[in-house]
């Protein structure tokens, strides 16, 4: 592979580095590209344009390989758990179980949200989206910690991060609770994090609560499946707030709305929704997949393509079998996964799917299993968020680490050219 690339612009022929990266990806170097040429690029989505160089996440879209830290999702997901994982994303090795413990302890010096947000929870209607209310007080935090963190002080930058991955879980948890009209819960620093995630939503004071183990083990599995996937559009949020120096609830906030939207995080939800309605109109799969492919049908079958993954993602074939593993033990038979089943068999086999790479992803099959646990289905995407913090936190962190200018893309212009102002009696 040569280590340079030519660009030919009005017969004149310019050089640009190529960069070539662990797994032998290649990149052209076009940081003096508008300086050289006077030339920019264009890219719309950003589908074929690196925005950085990272340790973080390796995916080969491919090949449907997906790597934290150089470990496989399939040994993490099975022989690690979500607050080690969280360590290896954030910090970059594997903990000893001395460090897992102190990480642990140190978040529970957090898990207290300060009772004054309990104010701005009470400001919302309660049918608010439980997203729209978790950027909020995501960003509200920022108000309860204004000290803007000095990242070149490695204790400020760890009780940052020890900070919000005590107080998300918690904030999270309460925008359920407000939905309910149940009283707020707080972090039981005697508990592990994940079953404090099950109180924090469930528990009443009327009674004793004691979360399911199967459910526990299966959510600690599915936030490691969250828990980061490299420049998708959540996180490059994230990175780009994060660049003009803002905060690091800040920018979580910005990465919470981006993750929204029913063509990203937001398709848990959109899925379910989906399910329901074929369910509800007979269960004719065949029907919606062919408003899947009719262009003049704005449908799109939710929990499947992916930009990235022209494979299987294999997060969805974890969380597919987690499916069956969890409803099998809750014994809960639910129509809807036979529907998800039926439809990624007809989904496979068609040639509109296969032409396109299109394959069930990781939003697919998770909020089955959500459901299942009792989780609402407009939480789905909250629980994403939840999986994906230490993600957010870890690429928010190498990229003021590694100092990356402020994100700030041009454009081709295509408006008017220059034209004289006109008096409001001439227009
Ligand atoms: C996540 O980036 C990440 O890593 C994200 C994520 C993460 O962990 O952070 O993996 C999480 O967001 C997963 C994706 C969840 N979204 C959905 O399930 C929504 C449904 N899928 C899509 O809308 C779509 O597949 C995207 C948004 C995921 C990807 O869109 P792209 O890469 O921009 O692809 P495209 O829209 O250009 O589609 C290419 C072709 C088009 O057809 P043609 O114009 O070539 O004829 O495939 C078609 C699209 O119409 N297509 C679909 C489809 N997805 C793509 N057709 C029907 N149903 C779909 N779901």
């Amino acid at each position: 592979m040569s280590n340079t690339a030519i660009l030919e612009i009005d017969g004149k022929k310019y050089e640009f580095p190529v960069i070539i990266g662990t797994e032998n990806e290649v990149a052209i170097d076009i940081d003096k590209l508008r300086g050289t040429t006077g030339a920019i690029t264009l890219d719309p989505g950003f589908k074929n344009s690196g925005s950085c160089k990272s340790d973080i996440t390796f995916l080969d879209g491919e090949k449907g390989i997906l790597r934290y830290r150089g470990y496989a999702i399939e040994e993490l997901a099975e022989q690690s758990n979500f607050l080690e994982v969280s360590y290896l994303l954030i910090f970059g090795e594997l903990p000893t179980q001395a460090q897992l413990e102190k990480f642990e302890n140190d978040i529970r010096k957090y898990t207290l949200v300060n009772e004054e947000m309990k104010n701005i929870i009470d400001g919302f209607p309660k049918n608010a989206h439980p997203m729209g209310i978790l950027a909020s007080l995501t960003s509200a935090l920022t108000a309860f910690n204004p000290q803007q963190v000095n990242v070149g002080d490695d204790k400020q930058l760890y009780d940052a991060v020890c900070k919000a991955m005590g107080k998300f879980l918690v904030i999270a948890t309460w925008t359920f609770r407000k939905n309910m009209g149940y009283p707020l819960n707080y972090y039981d620093n005697t508990k592990g994090y994940v079953e404090n995630f099950m109180r924090l939503m469930f528990e009443l004071p009327t009674g004793p609560y004691k979360p399911n183990p199967t459910v526990v083990e299966a959510l600690d599995k599915l936030f490691i499946l969250h828990a980061d996937h490299e420049q998708n559009c959540s996180t490059s949020t994230v990175r780009i707030v994060g660049s003009s120096h803002a905060g690091l609830f800040a920018s979580i906030s910005a990465g919470v709305s981006a993750l929204w939207g029913p063509l990203h995080g937001g398709a848990n939800q959109a899925v379910l929704e989906m399910l329901e309605e074929i369910q509800a109109n007979g269960g004719d799969a065949e029907k919606y997949i062919a408003k899947a492919k009719d262009k003049d049908d704005p449908f799109r079958l939710m929990g499947f393509g992916h930009r990235v993954y022209k494979n299987f993602d294999p997060r969805a074939k974890i969380i597919k079998k987690a499916a069956d593993d969890v409803l099998a033990e809750l014994g809960v038979d639910d129509p809807v996964l036979s529907i998800a089943k039926k439809l990624e068999e007809a989904a496979l086999q068609d040639d509109y799917f296969k032409a396109r790479n299109l394959y069930p992803n990781v939003d697919f099959y998770s909020g089955i299993i959500y459901r299942a646990m009792g989780i609402p289905t407009e939480m789905f995407t909250v629980l994403f968020a939840i999986g994906r913090l230490p993600g957010w936190i870890a690429q928010w962190k190498e990229m003021r680490l590694n100092k990356e200018p402020i994100g700030r893309p041009r454009q081709v212009y295509t408006g008017s050219p220059l034209r004289p102002f006109v008096k409001q009696d001439q227009r």
